[in-house]
């Protein structure tokens, strides 16, 4: 069974589609979501909509998410990221803030055919509402010592890295990993909406459960069109640019 892992879709239709389009082909029969749905980008309502249309093991809730949901002062913003929080609000309904705000902060799935354990989370597992970056090995570290099964994916930082712990933890980019017995593994799947990395193409991993494989793939979309939503939708110009050169 292969798994399409999805972060941070932020409200991008044109980079949700072209990924969805991809995991067909791949032949992913479910999908997890890494949170931030919304925010940043023109088209929360289509992208909210078919998340919830997905064949979903787990979705988990992102602090955009979060903060369009509930009513709290934004910390932990920039100008322009709050400026998409408050447009995203005024957006959705209240049954689609109400699904938002009750989104889990993490969760752990466990399958029985094929057998698998894995945990979701957006930030860190150590704080999950805390909203924390995990960048290095040591930030790793500390939310490995909360992760109870072998493999977390999370997303939040919009790089896509990975971290194995045997007696220590290192860390770095990755293409494809193979998961190996009596390791711990923490992965960020990238960001499907606004990707950081300056790689502008929309990122997400898949997860083959019986070959024990977690795979990057990039996938190119139609980024102007995405960019003149952003436009006409009042959003920051700032906001649109960004998508062009992946940061
Ligand atoms: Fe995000």
């Amino acid at each position: 069974m292969k798994i399409a892992v999805l972060g941070d879709i932020h409200s991008n239709l044109e980079a949700l589609n072209a990924v969805l389009e991809e995991t067909k082909r791949l032949g992913c029969e479910k999908y997890v979501c890494i949170g931030d749905i919304v925010g940043y980008n023109a088209n929360p309502r289509e992208c909210l909509e078919i998340v919830r249309s997905l064949d979903l093991l787990a979705v988990v809730m992102g602090n955009h998410d979060s903060y369009t949901s509930n009513t709290r002062e934004l910390i932990g913003f920039n100008l322009q990221a709050a400026q998409a929080v408050e447009w995203t609000r005024q957006q959705l309904t209240e049954e689609e803030l109400t699904w938002l705000g009750n989104l889990p902060m993490k969760r752990d799935i466990f399958l029985t055919s094929p057998p698998a354990r894995f945990s979701v989370v957006h930030s860190t597992m150590d704080n999950p509402n805390m909203w924390g970056y995990i960048f290095d090995r040591f930030t790793a570290a500390a939310s490995m010592q909360y992760q109870w099964t072998p493999l977390c994916f999370f997303g939040h930082t919009h790089t896509p890295l990975a971290f194995d712990k045997t007696d220590t933890v290192i860390g770095g980019l990755y293409e494809s990993l193979r998961l190996l017995p009596n390791h711990k593994y923490l992965i960020n799947v990238g960001s499907v909406g606004q990707p950081r990395d300056r790689d502008p193409r929309a990122a997400f991993v898949t997860y083959d459960v019986e070959m024990g494989l977690v795979t990057l793939h990039r996938v190119e979309y139609d980024i102007a069109t995405s960019q003149q939503k952003i436009i006409d939708s009042g959003l920051p110009a700032r906001l649109a640019e960004r998508l062009a050169i992946g940061r």
